[in-house]
């Protein structure tokens, strides 16, 4: 289902919301993060995929591979990384700290009685986990009974507590909440409720380098609008939304994309948030193959980005996200080829579905000179998974990708 949101605006980007998220703060995280040895020292690929920008009969499509970040597999690297980083600096306000040396475990003996707890559904933990090994602070990390064995693992191999919850991703959030209370653990959170927003803010601020790297890679002169019509932009809580579509606002003004929201159906809290106008929950399931994704509850401080900042708000099938996966892996129209996870292929997946539809095509102003942005948020963070959707594991995509030249045209 797509949504038009009445609400959304173009303008020069409002003073209250660079108050919470400026290009300023996300310049600098991309400085402090380029010290953390677990990110690769360059910015993530930025792939056209001209092919398929043919085949869908677009103008051209860009994608973003945070799967390519780190060895973490995903865009949550740059998130709760920088919030714990921005948690210690605040917790020892005039120990003289600094950010980059914290990465690189300068402080160990400091912080090694401190410790951070987070729900997760597997990317936010598994990079905060890392992150606090690094740092060398204790870490805890909730997981809800959905949360598949493969990424439990991929978290516990840094050294976090696992503490498994029978119930969905929103109870894990109030477990962690209530642990990190008895036990006087911080909660390191990627999304926001009544009374905590400096923490979540600090992790949608951290996605922000996404589009530093993008705005410098296509590098456009000021004042000219964006170098890309449509965003598309997945949501689980609000958080990769509000962070990336923040810093095209600031740097595009009322120039800004086009910017699409796309959420499992089962999960579609922002869908909710669009159409009732106050941040909402699902009434769906929450249970997607989109793991990622599948999140109940919108976080109200990402809310008050998207309410004015994105343009449409799309629902799309599980069925939708594994064939976009495979279109990736196959490079199947003739480009290079890609390895997305599930919610990595959601923006792909929304594209897909846009363009089948003349009515939803020209709903979202899709046309053949459409320049599309798709961020890739994931790699195989759950190889077996991946593996059974796409057929073969994610290390022979890779070895394709590593063999693939582009067909010249004459
Ligand atoms: C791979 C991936 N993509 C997108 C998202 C959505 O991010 P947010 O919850 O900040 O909206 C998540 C969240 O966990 C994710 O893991």
């Amino acid at each position: 289902m797509l949504f038009t949101n009445p609400a959304a605006i173009k303008t020069a980007y409002p003073t209250e919301l660079k108050a919470i998220l400026s290009k300023a703060g996300a310049d600098e995280c991309r400085l402090w993060i380029s010290f953390w040895n677990r990110i690769y020292a360059r910015a993530t690929p930025l792939r056209a995929l001209p092919r398929l920008a043919e085949h869908l009969g677009v103008g051209s499509v860009l994608i973003k591979d945070e799967g390519d970040r780190s060895v973490l597999g995903s865009f949550k690297a740059l998130g709760a990384p920088i919030a714990l980083v921005r948690l210690i600096l605040r917790r020892w306000p005039s120990s003289g700290f600094e950010p980059g040396r914290l990465f690189q475990g300068a402080y160990k003996n400091e912080v090694a009685d401190f410790t951070v707890i987070s729900a997760t559904d597997g990317n936010h933990g598994k990079a905060l986990a890392a992150a606090a090994q690094s740092i060398g602070c204790g870490c805890v990390i909730v997981l809800h009974a959905k949360v598949s064995k493969e990424r439990e693992q991929a978290i516990a191999q840094y050294g976090a507590q696992i503490v498994r919850i029978a119930g969905n991703y929103d109870e894990s959030v109030e477990e962690a909440a209530r642990l990190g209370r008895v036990n006087g653990w911080e909660v390191v959170s990627d999304t926001s409720y009544e009374g905590y927003e400096e923490v979540p803010r600090d992790v949608m601020q951290g996605y922000g380098v996404i589009s530093a790297e993008i705005v410098e890679a296509l590098s456009a002169p000021e004042g000219q609008g964006a170098p890309f019509t449509h965003v598309f932009l997945q949501g689980g809580v609000g958080g990769l939304a509000a962070g990336v579509l923040s810093y095209f606002w600031e740097r595009y003004g009322d120039k800004r994309p086009q910017v699409v929201i796309v959420e499992p159906a089962q999960a579609d809290c922002l869908y909710q948030s669009a159409t009732s106008g106050i941040p909402s929950r699902t009434n769906g399931s929450v249970d997607s193959v989109m793991a990622g994704l599948a999140c109940g509850e919108t976080s109200p401080l990402a809310w008050k980005f998207l309410e004015t900042g994105a343009d449409f708000f799309l629902t799309i099938e599980d069925s939708d996200a594994t064939e976009a996966m495979r279109v990736l892996a196959e490079g199947r129209h003739g480009d290079i080829p890609l390895v997305s996870g599930e919610s990595g292929a959601a923006g792909l997946a929304a594209l897909q579905v846009l363009r089948a539809s003349d009515v939803l095509a020209r709903q979202a102003g899709l046309t053949d000179a459409s320049r599309i942005l798709l961020i890739n948020t994931e790699a195989a963070t759950a190889p077996a998974i991946y593996a059974e959707i796409v057929g073969t594991t994610d290390d022979a995509i890779r070895a394709r990708q590593a063999a693939w030249t582009s067909p010249v045209t004459l």
